[in-house]
């Protein structure tokens, strides 16, 4: 399993600024997002509340706000601007012939050490 990529959508599928959500597999569920040009794939579930809603956050300066209490996690390393606290897990993406592919994580859904 590790190292697995998984096709998830086409380039064209993902729009700027807006979430959208898939299921990785059997135990994970992302949201993907398009900013600054690139595409970034991050857990739907809030590490906050384990609530499933990141996919309808919104983006500030390369950070994901969660809609239901407005913790803010980096796009790309899912910390928070203070990198304090919980963290959001956050997934390797690919793209090959204008195809998402998204990294499987070796992790475990829960990271109790932050
Ligand atoms: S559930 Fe996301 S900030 Fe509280």
């Amino acid at each position: 399993m590790k190292d697995e990529f998984v096709k998830v959508c086409m380039v064209s599928e993902i729009y700027s600024r807006k979430g959208r959500r898939f299921q990785l597999d059997d135990e994970n569920e992302i949201a993907l997002f398009k900013a600054g040009g690139n595409i970034y794939a991050i857990d739907n579930i809030c590490p906050h509340n384990h609530t499933a809603q990141m996919y309808d956050g919104y983006i500030e300066n390369m950070y994901i706000a969660c809609p239901v209490h407005g913790f803010q996690f980096h796009l790309k390393t899912g910390e928070q601007p203070t990198k304090e606290g919980c963290r959001l897990r956050t997934f390797e993406v690919k793209i090959e012939n204008d195809i998402v592919y998204v990294k499987k994580p070796s992790e475990k859904r829960f990271d109790f050490k932050f």
